[in-house]
């Protein structure tokens, strides 16, 4: 069931590492909850409404509940009649793509406009932060989360039970399982799924996981990464050209196809991309989505099966470049 919970205003300022991506997995989250209605967007800053639970966001580093947008130069007007809360506040100011302003100092003049008018200032220990995010123009907005980005980095490959190189990474792997729209206690399949990262970022965010491999040594260390983070290893061996499951029985697939560099595919490559695809669409429930990366265009293939919603890129090295594909069935 849709969330039904009043749609609010937030400023997010997203990470510069994809920043397309980063703003498709806002829309794409916040669209399985609730509707979605994008305000304005100014380089790594992005302003919409909408609900849903942020705290999955992984491309973002910090959301905010938004208050005000202004031409840079507006901003001390702007602080001059904002409202502020009853608690011990603090400015904080960030340049964004680009110095625009000393931030040290901007966050000075603001804060002492406001503590002029009575509030009660507090850099070292406050309990609200008014963020000011200058970009062409200044967002202002109430602090609201912090992306936690170094639990990524405990769970990067090499820290797993169970390794294999060039396996996409947990922050990236969080993000794709955001785009595909999955709410939580919903079905995630990864039919192709190698060490399990997409199963384990989802697994971690309440969703019901589901991995495939055909390959017995890659199944028992799939299932060992899974226990390993308390999750249930459900992880059968099987083949993505003859998924085990109904029609219409999945609410989300994110998987990435072999890329023969370092991951073998059981049977010809060519095969498992045409059958495999055919798979996705016939198990995926209708207006659902399939997140599908491969390291090929395929996009005339998929378009027999899915409409292509969007279409990313991720370059690795200079022989591998990631194209993620959000596919949505029975458009
Ligand atoms: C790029 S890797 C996936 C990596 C995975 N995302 C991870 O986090 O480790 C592709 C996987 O597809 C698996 N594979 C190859 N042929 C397959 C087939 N016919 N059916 C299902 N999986 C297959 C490989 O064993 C490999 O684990």
């Amino acid at each position: 069931m849709k969330n039904v919970k009043r749609m609010r205003k937030y400023l997010f300022y997203l990470s510069g590492e994809n920043e397309k991506l980063a703003k498709a997995e806002v829309e794409f989250l916040l669209k399985s909850y609730s509707k979605f209605r994008l305000i304005e967007e100014d380089k790594q800053i992005l302003v919409c409404e909408g609900n849903g639970n942020i705290k999955r966001l992984a491309l973002t580093h910090e959301a905010c509940e938004f208050v005000t947008s202004c031409e840079i130069d507006d901003l001390e007007d702007v602080f001059r009649s904002l409202e502020y809360p009853e608690t011990k506040i603090c400015v904080r100011v960030k340049n964004v793509g680009g110095k625009k302003l000393d931030a040290a100092k901007a966050e000075r003049e603001l804060g002492a406009i406001l503590w002029k008018r009575g509030a009660e200032v507090s850099v070292s220990n406050p309990e609200a932060i008014i963020k000011v995010y200058l970009a062409n123009k200044a967002f202002v907005g109430f602090l609201i989360q912090k992306t936690d980005t170094k639990q990524f980095l405990i769970r990067k490959p090499t820290n797993k039970p169970f390794f294999m190189p060039n396996v996409v990474l947990p922050r990236f792997a969080r993000a794709l399982v955001n785009l595909s729209g999955v709410r939580e206690n919903e079905v995630l399949l990864d039919p192709m799924c190698g060490t399990g990262t997409f199963l384990i970022e989802a697994g971690l965010m309440n969703i019901e996981i589901l991995g495939i491999d055909p390959f017995e040594k890659i199944v028992s260390g799939c299932r060992e990464n899974l226990r390993y983070y308390g999750l249930k290893a459900n992880v059968l061996m099987g083949d993505a050209k003859k998924l085990p499951f109904k029609d219409n029985s999945i609410d989300a697939i994110v998987t990435d196809f072999p890329y023969l560099q370092s991951t073998k595919s059981f049977g010809s490559l060519m095969d498992l991309y045409y059958k495999a695809t055919e798979e996705f669409s016939r198990v995926l429930k209708s207006k659902r989505f399939a997140v599908i990366v491969s390291n090929i265009d395929f996009d005339e293939l998929l378009g027999n099966y899915f409409k292509i919603v969007g279409k990313f890129y991720q370059r690795i090295h200079k022989n591998l470049t990631r194209r993620i594909y959000l596919c949505l069935k029975d458009y």
